[in-house]
């Protein structure tokens, strides 16, 4: 079975790595929009656009499934995907809150991901239908922070404390890392909040394709297509992926520019 798997560059790596794992068989296409990202500060009709396109040249590889994973795209645009392709599409936005609600013994949760993912409030509201109290706040700076490979020291914690130590006296007791970039930051905000339980995209949506018995199989094959050249791109993929090798697109193949 072959899947497809995109985000706006190279937050969604996370979650491509997490499934090859959990899938060795899977055939895996991978497309981060490097020259679009990030989707973070765009409006919600641009990260509709967007991901409409990218699922459409994912869809040319004869994907039978689409894991969405950036929660941007995925809190503005999983309705819009799931109208428009007939393969079942995922997001990271519910394996996220299945996954805090195992979690949270005193119903407090906090979220944070890009401005657009907090605005939209798709955590929020699904987390506050299930009674819990939620605390959110848009982490801005994390993006080019990872994308700047400063996951961990003291610039990563102090720039980590400036946004969290507000959610943590909140009495949080779950953080929701609503963003595929934030995960490279775990370490550091576990060594500085070690009480806090931390719900990751990557984690949470292999959490819930097993909670919904999917499972991928194939012949194991990985692609890994980009929008445009990054060499943080390029970095974070030796790090998370090892030596897949990456295609460079033309944005003009996946949009009508
Ligand atoms: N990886 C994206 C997400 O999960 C964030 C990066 C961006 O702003 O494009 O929301």
């Amino acid at each position: 079975m072959s899947i497809g798997i995109f985000d706006s560059g190279i937050g969604g790596l996370t979650v491509f790595k997490e499934i090859a794992k959990e899938f060795p068989l899977a055939d895996i296409y991978y497309l981060g929009d490097t020259a679009r990202v990030p989707y973070g500060n765009k409006s919600p009709e641009t990260v509709i656009r967007y991901s409409l396109e990218a699922a459409g040249y994912l869809a040319g590889f004869g994907i039978e499934a689409l894991i969405v994973a950036c929660n941007t795209a995925s809190s503005y645009a999983i309705d819009k995907l799931r109208d428009n392709f007939d393969f079942p599409v995922i997001g990271v936005v519910e394996p996220g809150v299945e996954m805090a609600l195992r979690h949270t013994k005193n119903g407090k949760v906090g979220v944070i991901g890009t401005q657009a993912t907090i605005r939209s409030n798709s955590y929020k509201n699904l987390l506050e239908k299930k009674d819990i109290q939620v605390f959110q706040k848009p982490c801005p700076l994390f993006v080019p922070l990872v994308e700047e490979g400063i996951t961990e020291g003291e610039i990563a914690k102090l720039i980590v404390k400036e946004y969290l130590d507000e959610l943590i006296e909140k009495g949080i007791d779950t953080l929701i890392l609503g963003c595929t970039h934030y995960p490279l930051l775990k370490n550091t905000i576990h060594q500085l909040y070690p009480h806090i339980s931390i719900v990751d995209s990557s984690q949470a949506i292999v959490e819930f394709l097993h909670e919904h018995n999917i499972i991928f199989k194939g012949t194991g094959k990985r692609k890994i297509y980009i929008t445009d050249e990054a060499e943080s791109f390029k970095k974070f993929k030796e790090i998370l992926v090892g030596n897949i090798p990456v295609e460079r697109i033309d944005l003009s193949q996946i949009c009508s520019l």
